[in-house]
Order: C-alpha cells, then structure tokens, then sequence
C-alpha cells in the first residue's frame, strides 16, 4: 500500500513546494510604497501635472528614454530600491529643479566594491576611445540589471541585448561617435549560421580575454583580436567552458565531479539540458512506477495461487 502511495505522495510534496516557491515570490515583487510618487509620471508614455500659471491640468509625453518599466525594475536585482536611493528626493517635486539634470547620479561603484571589474572595464575598447563618459550604466539599466543564470536562451539574449541596445540603435550609438553604427549582420558575415550563432553565443564570447574569471568578460578588446578562428569553440578544449558555461560547470563539477568533454562532443552541446534535478526526479518518477507494477505482478501471482 504504501509503494503504491509513495509517487502520489511524491507528486503531492512537488505540488506543495512549488505553491510555496511561487508564494514567496509573489510577496517578494512588491515595488516601494514611494515609487508610485515616481512612477505615476514615470511608469507610463503620458504624464499630467497641474500648471498653476494657467490653472488646468496638463497632459504630456514623456520621452521614451525617461520610461521606467515596472515589470523588469521588479526583476531586477535593485527591485527593493527606492528611486530616491538612487536620485535626489527633490525629484519628487515637479517640475524638477533645473539643476538635478547635471548632478552626478548614485552609480554602481558608489554602493559596491567593484574594483576588479572597474579596473577591466577601464581597458576595454570603449574606455580607451571614450573615457568614464562611457559608464557602467550603458550596459547595465539600473532599473533592470540582472544576472540570468540558468536559462540558457533567455542568459545569452539577455546579455546581447547589453551591447545590441546601443550598436543596434544608431541614436544611442552617435552619442559617442559621429560614424554610423557598423552593421553587424554584414561584419559577422564570415559566420555560418549567424542567427543560430547570436542566440548561442554571447558577444563577449568572442569579444573579450579569455581567462576563466568573471571580471574578465568587461575586457573588450579591439575588433582585430575578436574570435575568428571556430576550433576556439568547436572542440573539445572549448573556450565556451571558461566564459559561457561557467555557471553550469560550477554546478555539475560539485555534483558529478567530471569536467572534461561534455560541452561540444556529446549531443549536448549547449549543455542547458543537462539538469541534475530533472534526471533524478524523473528517475525517481520511474523507479516508484516500476516498484508499483513489480508488486502488483506478484501480488496477483499470489492472489491466484
Ligand atoms: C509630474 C510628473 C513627474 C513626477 C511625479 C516625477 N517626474 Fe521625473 N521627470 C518628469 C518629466 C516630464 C521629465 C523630463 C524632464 C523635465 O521635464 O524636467 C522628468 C525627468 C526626470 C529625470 C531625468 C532628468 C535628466 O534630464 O537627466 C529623472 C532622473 C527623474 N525625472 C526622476 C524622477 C524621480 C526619482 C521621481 C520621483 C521621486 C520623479 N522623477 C517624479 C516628470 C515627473
Ligand atoms: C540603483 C540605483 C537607481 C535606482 C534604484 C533608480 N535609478 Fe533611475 N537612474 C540611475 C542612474 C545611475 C541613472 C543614469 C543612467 C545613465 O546615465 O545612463 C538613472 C537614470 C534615470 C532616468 C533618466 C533616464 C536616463 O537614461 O538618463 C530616469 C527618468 C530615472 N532614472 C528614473 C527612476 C525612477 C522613476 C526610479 C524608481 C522607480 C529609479 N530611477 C530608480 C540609478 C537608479
Ligand atoms: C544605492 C546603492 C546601489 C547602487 C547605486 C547599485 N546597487 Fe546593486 N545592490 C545594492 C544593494 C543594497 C543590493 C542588495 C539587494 C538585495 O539583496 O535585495 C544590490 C544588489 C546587486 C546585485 C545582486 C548581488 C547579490 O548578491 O544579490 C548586483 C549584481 C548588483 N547590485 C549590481 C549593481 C550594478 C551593476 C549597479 C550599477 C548599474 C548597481 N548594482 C548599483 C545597492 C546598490
Ligand atoms: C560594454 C558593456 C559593459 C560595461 C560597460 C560594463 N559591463 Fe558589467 N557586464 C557586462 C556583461 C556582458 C556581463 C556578463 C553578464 C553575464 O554573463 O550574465 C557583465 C557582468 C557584470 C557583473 C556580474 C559578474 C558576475 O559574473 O557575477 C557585474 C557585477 C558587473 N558586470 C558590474 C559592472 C560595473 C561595476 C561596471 C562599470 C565599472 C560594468 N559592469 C561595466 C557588460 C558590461
Ligand atoms: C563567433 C565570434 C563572434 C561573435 C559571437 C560576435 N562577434 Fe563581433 N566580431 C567578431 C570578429 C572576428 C570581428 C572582426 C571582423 C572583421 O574585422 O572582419 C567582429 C567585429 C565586430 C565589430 C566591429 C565591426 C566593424 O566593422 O567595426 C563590432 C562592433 C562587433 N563585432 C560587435 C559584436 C556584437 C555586438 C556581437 C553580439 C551581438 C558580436 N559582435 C558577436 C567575432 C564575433
Ligand atoms: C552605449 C553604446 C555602446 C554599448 C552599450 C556597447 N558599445 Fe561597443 N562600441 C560603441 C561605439 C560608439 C563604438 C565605436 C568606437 C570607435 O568609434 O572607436 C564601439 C565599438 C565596439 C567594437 C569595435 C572596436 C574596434 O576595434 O573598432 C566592438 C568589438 C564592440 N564595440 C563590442 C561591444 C560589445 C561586445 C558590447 C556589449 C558587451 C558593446 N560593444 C556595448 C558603443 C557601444
Ligand atoms: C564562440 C564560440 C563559437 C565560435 C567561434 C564558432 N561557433 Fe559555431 N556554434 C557555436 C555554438 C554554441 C553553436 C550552437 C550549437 C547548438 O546549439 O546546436 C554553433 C553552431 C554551429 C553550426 C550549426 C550546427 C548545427 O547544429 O546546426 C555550424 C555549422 C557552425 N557552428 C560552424 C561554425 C564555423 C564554421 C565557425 C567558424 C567560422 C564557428 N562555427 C565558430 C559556437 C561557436
């Protein structure tokens, strides 16, 4: 009785947790109570305001650029936030003092000590041609900034769209120079496959230092040194294990305690698939329905003799 209990136990457990795990993160979603002072104008393409000098109400747009999306600031890592830890709090005052517009910012550096990657960012190609004016917040929104660590596809679309964001928008992208925006679909034309390949790969893969530490990803080196060469990943001593897949090696060295030649010669490849829990549970899954059908067999021999 209990064998043939158990997975519906088992399912019933899972079901639990997961009301649990989806709890939690439903109560944890909640934007700051004095955002919505912010966000009243912020969150949306329209804002109104009462003029006083012509005594009515007005109703304007905003610029896109001065968009705040509520959705991804809560996904993001700074959802707690208020906006005033970050901006003056004579913001909430409208309309804002003329002077705020050039006062520096609360900016990553200021709250974290990021020194190492400072110090990578400060070499990079970007840094030497533009100085500090190119900031960390060019590729990293504040009101959005996360690290996606699991999800394979949503990981390297995410962070694409750091540098796409800006070589993809060619206003963004004559902040800095007053040459056109190269077009990447035409300079990556040497890659086969290239839309598979952008959705595989991150840029930096091919763009930064490789070295197996983090901070290194911030060294983007001049276009002559990107990657060209395709055994640096298609082989089995892939540069991939280093940059792309360190998150997910982490993990299956600790669990497995195997590293070598999973990446590119076994049908993986990108390895997202490769998911310990999801092998054991479904093992367990097939255990309990073998163990199941193994005890009614012999219960009915039994039953019959
Ligand atoms: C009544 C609408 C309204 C409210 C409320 C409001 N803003 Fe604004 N904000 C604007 C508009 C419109 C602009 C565009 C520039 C301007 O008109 O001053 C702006 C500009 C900004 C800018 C960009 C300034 C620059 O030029 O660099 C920041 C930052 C900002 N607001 C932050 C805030 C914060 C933080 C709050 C809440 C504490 C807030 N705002 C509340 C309407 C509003
Ligand atoms: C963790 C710090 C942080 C928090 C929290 C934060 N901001 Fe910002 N915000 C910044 C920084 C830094 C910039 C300047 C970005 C840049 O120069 O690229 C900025 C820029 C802006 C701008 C101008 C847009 C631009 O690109 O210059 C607006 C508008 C704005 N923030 C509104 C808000 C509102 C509204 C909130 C709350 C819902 C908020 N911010 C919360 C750090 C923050
Ligand atoms: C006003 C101070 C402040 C600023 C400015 C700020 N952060 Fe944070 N950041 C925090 C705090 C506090 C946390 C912890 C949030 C939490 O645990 O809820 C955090 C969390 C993070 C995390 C997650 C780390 C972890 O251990 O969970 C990352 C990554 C991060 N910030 C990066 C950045 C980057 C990149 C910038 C610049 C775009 C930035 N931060 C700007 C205060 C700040
Ligand atoms: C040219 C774009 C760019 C600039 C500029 C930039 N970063 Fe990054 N940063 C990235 C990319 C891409 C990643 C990789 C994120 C990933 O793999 O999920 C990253 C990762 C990070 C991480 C997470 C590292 C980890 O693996 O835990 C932090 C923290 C960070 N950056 C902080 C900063 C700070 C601070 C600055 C400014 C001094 C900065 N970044 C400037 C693109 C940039
Ligand atoms: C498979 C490796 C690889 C990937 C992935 C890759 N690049 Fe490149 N990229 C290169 C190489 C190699 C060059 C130099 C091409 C040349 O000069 O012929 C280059 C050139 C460039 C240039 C200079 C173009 C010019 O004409 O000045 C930019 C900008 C660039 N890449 C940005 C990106 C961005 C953004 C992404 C992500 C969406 C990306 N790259 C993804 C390898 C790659
Ligand atoms: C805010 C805009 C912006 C962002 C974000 C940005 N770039 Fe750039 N990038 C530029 C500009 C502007 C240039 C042109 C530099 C010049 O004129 O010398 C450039 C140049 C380059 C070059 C060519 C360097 C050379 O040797 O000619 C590469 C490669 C590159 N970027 C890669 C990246 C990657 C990878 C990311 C994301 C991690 C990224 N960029 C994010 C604006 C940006
Ligand atoms: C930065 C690492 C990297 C570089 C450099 C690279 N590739 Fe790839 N390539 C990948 C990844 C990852 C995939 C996706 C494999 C998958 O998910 O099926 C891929 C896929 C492919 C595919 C498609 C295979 C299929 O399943 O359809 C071909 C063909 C290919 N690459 C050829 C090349 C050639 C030729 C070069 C050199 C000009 C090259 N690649 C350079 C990482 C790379």
């Amino acid at each position: 009785m209990t064998t043939r209990l158990s997975p519906f136990l088992f399912f019933l457990f899972l079901f639990v947790s997961q009301a649990i795990i989806l709890q939690a993160q439903d109560e944890e979603a909640i934007m700051p109570e004095s955002n919505h002072v912010c966000l009243k104008c912020h969150g949306h393409k329209y804002y109104s305001f009462f003029n006083e000098y012509k005594d009515l109400t007005e109703r304007k747009l905003m610029n896109p650029y001065f968009v705040i999306d509520s959705v991804s600031y809560l996904q993001g890592e700074h959802k707690g936030h208020s906006c005033t830890d970050c901006h003056s709090s004579d913001y909430e005052n409208y309309p804002h003092i003329a002077d705020l517009k050039i006062q520096p910012k609360m900016t990553c550096v200021d709250c974290h000590d990021f020194e190492v990657i400072a110090t990578e960012v400060k070499k990079s190609v970007h840094v030497e041609a533009f100085g500090e004016f190119f900031h960390c917040e060019l590729c990293h929104d504040p009101h959005s900034n996360k690290l996606v660590k699991s999800d394979m596809a949503e990981l390297v679309l995410y962070n694409n769209n750091r540098c796409l964001n800006c070589h993809n928008d060619a206003d963004k992208y004559q902040v800095f120079t007053s040459h056109e925006n190269p077009q990447l679909l035409s300079t990556h034309d040497w890659l086969p496959n290239q839309a598979l390949h952008f959705t595989r790969v991150r840029c930096i893969e091919c763009h930064t230092s490789v070295t197996d530490t983090s901070d290194a990803v911030h060294h983007i080196l001049p276009k002559e040194q990107a990657v060209h060469n395709c055994n640096e990943c298609h082989s089995e001593n892939s540069l991939l294990r280093d940059k792309l897949y360190k998150h997910q090696l982490k993990q299956d060295r600790s669990e497995f305690n195997f590293y070598n030649s999973f990446i590119l010669n076994d049908a993986y490849v990108i390895g997202a698939n490769r998911n310990y829990y999801v092998n054991l549970i479904s093992l367990i899954i097939f255990g309990c329905t073998l163990f199941g059908i193994i005890i009614h067999v012999i219960l009915r021999i039994i039953k019959r003799k």
